[in-house]
């Protein structure tokens, strides 16, 4: 069974097993305050139940053995804590209540004097049950790492429970037992608020932990604004462009339309295209409207004391590894630029490849919305296909479209015309929150490119689908047959090339990215390690206790900053305990596959990559380009709901902060 399977099995497995005991333990008590007759089949239901339940209980204990196979980080909390709560207690009711149980069948009664017994046949059985809810609560508000205080909290609470059950069963049930029970409750809740809470106060943002000392972000800009401004130096080809963020409205063609947000009016916006080697300035001015206001724009003055509103805006360049005060996330590297103002970018264009850019503020929102587009880097020496064709992946609303070229986007199928025996290269962005599996049929093709990226050793691929991360871009070339081609995108026909016959969509199999091209020289050895698990957990996320996607049991911001020095190269674990796929997205970087599951990789350098439930991906980051960097989920509801964190550089600070209105998810 897989890992994924395992891990929906166990979470099945704990409401039943907490059901079965608790169902036991109710029954039971009901058995023994009926008249004889009554209360001997109701003994009987229980003891079947207690049956059941241990037999639950058991395989719990099988699933989790098979989950230890894939790594501790499963199962962590389950063998030090949610296991031993449930099975030391279930062996008891086993030994105790179940033969009591089995005697009250016969008689009605499960002998000695009546309250005594209850006490003895339920306690065990009650017990247990709050053990296996407690084992929920282990999984739920403790997750990976188990922290003492997480375990004194779940301890405290079970412990108190159990006694408060223990009094109140036992033969004497005066007012002031109840008082003191209850007095129990709140002292073990409070015991367990206390040393479990562990809520940060104060701090705004614990990623900042390197604040205020060393090397400021902002000092790590593109090409000096003089060389930028300037006339171009000699064979240099500074490209200018200017981006607007403003109101738009998508129709598209199957009638359907949504209002959006777009730069220059149009979505996806402009597909800025140039040249490797080439400076690339980007004016962004935001005009869309001030919220709340008169509809009108604000004057863009920076008006301190004033709160900023409307919906600000950044542009960061996906997959694209700029220097650091280019990256665009307010808050990070910038504050947002709100309506009125502006903001200028610059870098050189030095990686050839398919990239796009986005903005970073409310991104889980504004992204959605339509304020991204596509930037194509043509390399230096070009490329041998003649055809060359960018493809944005698109999900308005609830419709799925394709825009090719930067055109607008379509939920139909969209056609194109190219020449017989030309070779063709389709640049695949997907700038949606979920992966997408595509596929390609009609002709051989290669993925040339992995997020920008050129693949070594790149096969040929008949009818194989392709699985593309949330963010993820592929270049998948080919020879225009004289038939048609279609590429589908999640099994909707979206592209046909030289139709109008359709040939039958891709149902080959999914290739393993993984494994793909020819095996890269991988680093050996690493100067830092460090392990993120991921997990919907209870975490304090936006100032409240909530379920929050989580890092290593925490979200956003008090996620701990990993640190790492210039030159290093890193191992990152990445261990997904959840049932969601996250598509991680370290910025700033392109980090190479090592391994997924333990199966080596080919090595790849991805900027996206998609962590299934239950996987174990092991990737390489070389520490070459000094920031602070965002480093998060690219299913950005995932990011806006904790699983962001930073990346920072030792050395290197940041002036920005979670104030100001910047939110970059
Ligand atoms: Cu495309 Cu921080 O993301
Ligand atoms: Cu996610």
């Amino acid at each position: 069974m897989t890992t994924a399977r395992l891990i929906a099995l166990d979470q099945i497995l704990f409401v039943l097993v907490a059901a079965a005991w608790a169902a036991t333990a109710g029954i039971a008590l009901t058995g023994l305050r009926q008249p004889a007759a009554a209360g001997r089949r109701t003994l009987l239901i229980a003891a079947a139940l207690c049956a059941a339940a241990i037999v639950m209980t058991a395989l719990r204990v099988a699933v989790t053995a098979g989950l230890a196979g894939a790594g501790w980080w499963f199962v962590a909390e389950k063998v030090t804590l949610a296991l031993p709560l449930v099975v030391v207690p279930a062996l008891v009711s086993a030994a105790v209540s179940l033969p009591r149980l089995l005697r009250g069948t016969a008689t009605g009664s499960t002998g000695g004097s009546t309250p005594g017994s209850a006490r003895v046949v339920a306690f065990p059985l009650l017990v247990t049950a709050y053990g296996a809810v407690a084992g929920i609560a282990c999984g739920v508000v403790i997750s990976y790492p188990v922290t003492a205080g997480g375990a004194a909290a779940v301890l405290a609470l079970f412990a108190a429970a159990s006694a408060v059950t223990w009094r109140l069963l036992g033969p004497a049930r005066s007012p002031r037992h109840a008082w003191q029970a209850a007095g129990t409750c709140v002292l073990a809740l409070a015991l367990a608020l206390t040393i479990g809470g562990g809520w940060p106060s104060g701090h705004l943002h614990t990623g900042h932990d390197t604040g205020g000392r060393g090397v400021s972000v902002d000092l790590l800009r593109g090409p000096a604004p003089a060389a930028a401004g300037g006339p171009a130096g000699a064979g240099e080809r500074i490209r200018r462009f200017t981006l607007t963020a403003q109101p738009a409205t998508v129709r598209l063609p199957s009638g359907g339309g949504a209002e959006a947000w777009s730069f220059n009016g149009q979505v996806p916006g402009p597909v800025l295209r140039v040249r490797q080697g080439d400076l690339v300035e980007v004016v962004l001015r935001n005009r869309l409207p001030v919220q709340g206001g008169s509809g009108q724009e604000n004057t863009g003055q920076p008006n301190p004391g004033q709160p900023n509103t409307g919906q600000g805006v950044t542009i960061h360049w996906h997959g694209y590894d700029v220097p650091a005060a280019e990256d665009g996330v307010p808050g990070v590297t910038q504050d947002a630029v709100w309506p009125g103002q502006s903001h200028v970018y610059r870098f050189r264009a030095e990686d050839a490849g398919t990239y796009w850019y986005h903005s970073h503020q409310n991104s889980s929102v504004a992204v959605p919305r339509g304020l991204f587009g596509l930037l194509v880097v043509d390399p230096a020496t070009p490329v041998p296909e003649s055809e060359d064709h960018v493809l944005a992946l698109h999900t308005f609303g609830s419709r799925p479209t394709l825009s090719v070229d930067g055109a607008a986007p379509s939920d139909l199928l969209t056609r194109l015309t190219l020449p017989p025996g030309a070779r063709t290269r389709l640049r695949v962005v997907n700038t949606d929150t979920q992966p997408v599996v595509l596929g390609l049929s009609g002709a051989p093709y290669r993925i040339a490119a992995v997020d920008g990226g050129d693949v070594p050793g790149a096969t040929d691929l008949d009818g194989a689908r392709l699985h593309l991360a949330a963010g993820g871009r592929y270049d998948l070339t080919f020879t225009v047959p004289s038939g048609p081609v279609l590429l589908t995108a999640g099994d909707r026909p979206t592209l046909l090339v030289n139709g109008p016959a359709t040939p039958p969509p891709a149902a080959g199999p999914v290739v393993d990215i993984t494994r793909y091209g020819t095996p890269a020289a991988l680093p050996a050895r690493f100067d830092r390690e460090t392990t993120w698990v991921l997990d919907k957990t209870l975490a304090v996320s936006g100032g409240l206790p909530r379920l929050a996607q989580t890092v290593n049991g925490k979200a956003w911001p008090n996620i701990p900053t990993p640190v790492v020095r210039q030159g290093e190269t890193v191992r990152i674990r990445v261990v997904n305990r959840g049932t969601d796929t996250h598509p991680m997205h370290p910025h700033g970087h392109h980090v190479r596959i090592l391994s997924r599951n333990g199966v080596p990789a080919t090595g790849l350098p991805m900027d996206t990559f998609d962590v299934a439930p239950g996987e174990v991906w092991e990737v390489a980051l070389v520490a070459d380009n000094p920031g602070v960097w965002m480093s998060h989920c690219h299913d950005l509801a995932h990011a806006a709901q904790g699983m962001e964190f930073h990346l920072a550089y030792e050395g290197v600070s940041t002036p920005y902060d979670m104030t100001n209105g910047n939110h970059p998810a």
